[in-house]
């Protein structure tokens, strides 16, 4: 039963992550994601998402320095984007996002798109792992073709696969395949950038419970172990998107948002490797 917006899921390697968390993917800085950052903070949320690609790393560092909230407390991921990929420059990237970001280490460092440079990161991000820079390593947008390659050459799994998930785009093997593989799923486009509004399923459901139709399809995500990471720069919509903690859905609930999967992509196509 998940009690509170503090709720964890435990790594691979025994870290502790938030089960849910802020994303921030075009949340520009200078305002809107200083904003949505200390909104986030003051709800409750202590799981921050970004990446060097969003151009935001230092505008939601100044935002967690003036929270005052203790780092230990926090649970903060940044991404190493495509141009940045390969083994020096992975170090490199790495070293960039922390200073922009204000702190010493990262709670997750991952992968944004499968590449063919992906093994020679996948080296670096091992060895931020050792040298205690990072807590824990992940992949995004990886495919089951994509995690068979990485599982061959790494020394270290990935510990998470952060990809697009949401009622129109399940993917249920890739689930399965994670869930075997002791690599924990968290969603992004898990609001269906917006559109979950239009989806009459959620609208009636969330009748019945009294929520949104973005907090029943974040309710759906978390009741199937599945972390997510919903974004807004609104901060009534960023408390709306943590108030999922007080209901549950029954098994004929989840079932009916299963059948609205139509394998429709939002966002880019993996085997593309992130062409936006
Ligand atoms: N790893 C990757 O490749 C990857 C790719 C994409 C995204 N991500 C991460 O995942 C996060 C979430 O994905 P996303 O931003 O693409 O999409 P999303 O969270 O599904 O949707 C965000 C959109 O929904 C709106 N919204 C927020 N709360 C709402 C509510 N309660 N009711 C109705 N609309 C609402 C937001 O508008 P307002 O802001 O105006 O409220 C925004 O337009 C990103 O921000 C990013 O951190 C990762």
């Amino acid at each position: 039963m998940l009690e509170n917006i503090g709720a964890t899921l435990q790594l691979a390697n025994g870290v502790l992550m938030p089960l849910l968390g802020l994303g921030t993917y075009k949340s520009t800085e200078g305002g809107d994601v200083e904003r949505a950052v200390t909104s986030a903070l003051e709800v409750g949320y202590r799981r921050i998402d970004t990446a060097s690609f969003y151009g935001n790393e230092s505008g939601i560092g100044s935002a967690i320095t003036a929270s005052g909230i203790d780092r230990s407390d926090l649970f903060i991921a940044s991404k190493v984007w495509n141009d940045e990929q390969g083994y020096e420059s992975t170090l490199a990237a790495f070293s960039r996002s922390l200073d922009r970001l204000g702190t010493d280490y990262l709670d997750l460092y991952l992968v944004h798109w499968p590449r063919r440079e992906t093994p020679d990161t996948w080296k670096a991000m091992e060895r931020l792992l050792d040298e205690g820079l990072v807590r824990a390593i992940g992949v995004c947008n990886h495919l089951e073709h994509h995690l068979e390659d990485l599982l061959l050459t790494s020394r270290v799994p990935p510990m998470v696969n952060q990809y697009e998930f949401h009622p129109w785009l399940q993917q249920r093997p890739l689930l399965g395949y994670c869930m075997e593989n002791h690599i924990a799923v968290e969603a992004w486009a898990p609001l269906m950038r917006g559109r979950v509004t239009e989806v009459p399923e959620l609208v009636l459901i969330g009748r019945r419970h009294g929520k949104s139709p973005a907090q029943i399809a974040l309710r759906w995500l978390l009741q199937q172990g599945v972390a997510t990471i919903p974004k807004s720069v609104h901060r009534d919509r960023i408390a709306e998107n943590a108030d999922i903690f007080d209901f549950t859905l029954d098994d004929g609930e989840m079932r009916s948002i299963g059948l609205l999967d139509r394998g429709t992509r939002l966002g880019p196509e993996p085997d593309l490797g992130g062409q936006l």
